[in-house]
């Protein structure tokens, strides 16, 4: 545990959306039906064992998944590894189980609900906010978390909601493993200087660009997502820093 840990409140104050348009029918069934089978449980303490029902080369955490669509990619294209997804968004969540189920509004639903065919069973949802599971995370348990394109904040006084802060930096670099990495993706002028700024400042992590390339585009294992096409499209370049937990 590193020396300046300490547990945050029971219940940070969460400032984003919990709920968004009507969740409609199919989608409110994946939640109630096959939610509680992919959810992380309040009770069990958090291990490898108790996650996944097959032993996972690693674990990864994608904090705030939006719509999923990073996740489900990562998660079909490395089958030996484990994924912790993190939504408060319920829209999101249900978004999510339906890529993986493939099940669409308007479709008739199955009997018995799974995964698409060729999906392993991979992905574990954690469906509030991530840093009440951090409260129950061992030191050192992940080998990547990705924070793509987080709420910016943009104005000066939201500035302490902005997720990348010390605090969460400090708990950050306590459940990351030696050498694991950490990738921040925005299309945000201001929170791009801020994540800068924050992680100059922070002792637990190295950027490891070496050139604009590094950063400027997509890395290889690229999965895009919603708030990324939405940027492009909106004429804005997003930018992709990747820290190494030191
Ligand atoms: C701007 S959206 C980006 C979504 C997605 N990553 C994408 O690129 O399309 C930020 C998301 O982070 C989620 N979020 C913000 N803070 C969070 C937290 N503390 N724990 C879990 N999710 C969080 C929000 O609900 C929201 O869906």
């Amino acid at each position: 545990m590193l020396p300046e840990h300490r547990f945050i409140s029971d219940k940070p104050k969460f400032f984003g959306r919990r709920k968004g348009r009507i969740i409609r029918k199919a989608k409110s069934v994946l939640l109630e039906k096959f939610l509680p089978r992919v959810q992380i449980s309040e009770s069990a303490p958090l291990s490898k064992e108790n996650l996944f029902d097959f032993p996972v080369r690693e674990i990864c955490l994608e904090i705030g998944f939006g719509s999923g669509e990073h996740l489900a990619g990562q998660a079909l294209a490395h089958p030996d590894i484990g994924f912790i997804g993190a939504e408060v968004f319920q829209n999101g969540v249900a978004n999510l189980l339906s890529l993986i189920t493939g099940i669409k509004e308007g479709d008739n639903l199955p009997e018995q609900i799974s995964l698409l065919p060729g999906r392993t069973d991979n992905i574990r949802i954690f469906a509030d906010d991530i840093r009440l599971l951090f409260q129950k995370m061992p030191d050192n348990f992940l080998d990547r978390v990705f924070l793509l394109f987080p709420d910016p904040w943009p104005k000066k006084r939201h500035a302490s909601r902005r997720f990348i802060n010390p605090d969460n930096l400090r708990e950050l670099a306590r459940v990351l493993k030696k050498g694991g990495l950490l990738r921040i993706a925005t299309d945000h002028k201001v929170y791009k200087s801020w994540t800068l700024h924050q992680m100059h400042q922070c002792p637990f992590f190295r950027w490891t660009a070496t050139c604009g390339n590094d950063w400027k585009h997509e890395p290889a294992d690229w999965v895009q997502t919603k708030y990324q096409r939405k940027a492009i499209r909106e004429g804005r370049r997003p930018v992709f820093l990747d820290y190494e937990r030191l």
